[in-house]
């Protein structure tokens, strides 16, 4: 292992302030100590967006945002998968989930990088879904073992133009049957689209709770937007009291990174999920970069680049 490295249990931190003489950690230093805890921080390695994508770039296979998972959110320099999330909606809080969880394909990379920090407040969080599984309450863990759950959203006919891309309905409908989204389209011309999915991953390194159940629950009880929904697979609602359990756990497990520039972190997506403290200035400049391992590397990732969240083809290359 890398000599730098350093642990506190809940992720890795390799910071070159400890070990100015050491090179860059290579990708195998990287993902041994992804495996390890799902987390890893980069201090010090990092003093340009152009170095950090460089850095990155030795273990990550790009999957851009597709299908309206990435809204909001703003290509930097072109790019085809570095994204700000520093858009003006997402300075408010934003509970533990899966990147892209409710979607067909779920990269396994996840970096954030951040350019400057906010002067105050404005933490990542991150919690490890085995952890979470393992400290939620026998009949809630047995509810998602037993049960899927549906992620619904409903947009009205001008936002699936811009969530889509596209003023072609046909398109979207050939992304949905791709993407194995159940579509529907609505007499006002309206769309929604719901995706099946277990909240709970399998792995043979362990089951892991790592899903979009909170932002999307908090989206429609929170926020009391219409737009997002979750329910079990039958459309029944999920219980109260079993989402406010789930929001305690994560909470309990969630570490929050304090982000100083230059601050480069890697997290295990199918392992780790991810949030953020709210903040209110203009000047936090954090972005983030999605994608598969290059190089299997058992116990980090258990996805196939090729298939799909519940193992069926997904076809990665397709954008709107
Ligand atoms: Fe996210």
């Amino acid at each position: 292992m890398f000599a730098s490295a350093q642990r506190n249990g809940d992720y890795v931190l390799f910071d070159k302030g400890n070990a100015p003489s050491a090179g860059l950690p290579s990708p195998s230093d990287i993902l041994a100590a992804l495996k390890e805890t799902g987390a890893v921080i980069c201090r010090g390695y990092c003093n340009t967006l152009e170095e950090f994508i460089a850095f990155s770039e030795r273990l990550t296979q790009d999957v851009p945002y597709v299908g309206g998972a990435n809204a909001g959110r703003a290509a930097v320099d072109g790019s085809d998968a570095v994204y700000s999330v520093t858009e003006p909606s997402m300075k408010k809080p934003m509970p533990l989930h899966g990147e892209m969880h409710h979607t067909h394909v779920v990269p396994e990379l996840l970096w954030f990088y951040c350019i400057n920090p906010a002067t105050s407040d404005g933490e990542t969080t991150f919690g490890d879904g085995r952890k979470i599984l393992s400290r939620l309450s026998p009949d809630t863990r047995r509810l998602f073992e037993e049960r899927d759950v549906i992620y619904r959203r409903n947009y009205a006919p001008d936002v699936w133009r811009y969530v889509y891309r596209t003023d072609n309905i046909s398109d979207v409908e050939d992304f949905c049957r791709a993407h194995h989204i159940d579509l529907k389209v609505q007499p006002d011309g309206g769309i929604s689209t719901t995706y099946r999915a277990s909240a709970i991953f399998r792995s043979p390194d362990g089951d892991t709770f790592i899903n979009n159940i909170l932002t999307f629950a908090a989206m429609e009880y929170v926020r009391g937007s219409a737009e997002s929904q979750v329910r079990w697979a039958n459309e029944e609602e999920i219980d109260r009291a079993v989402l406010l359990e789930v929001n305690k756990v994560a909470e309990q497990v969630a570490t929050a990174h304090p982000w100083q520039a230059g601050d480069a972190m890697l997290l295990d997506n199918t392992r780790v999920m991810h949030g953020r403290r709210v903040f209110n200035d203009d000047q936090r400049n954090i972005v983030v970069r999605l994608g598969m391992c290059r190089d299997r590397f058992p116990g980090v990732g258990h996805h196939n680049p090729f298939l799909g969240r519940n193992g069926q083809p997904a076809q990665i290359s397709l954008r709107t």
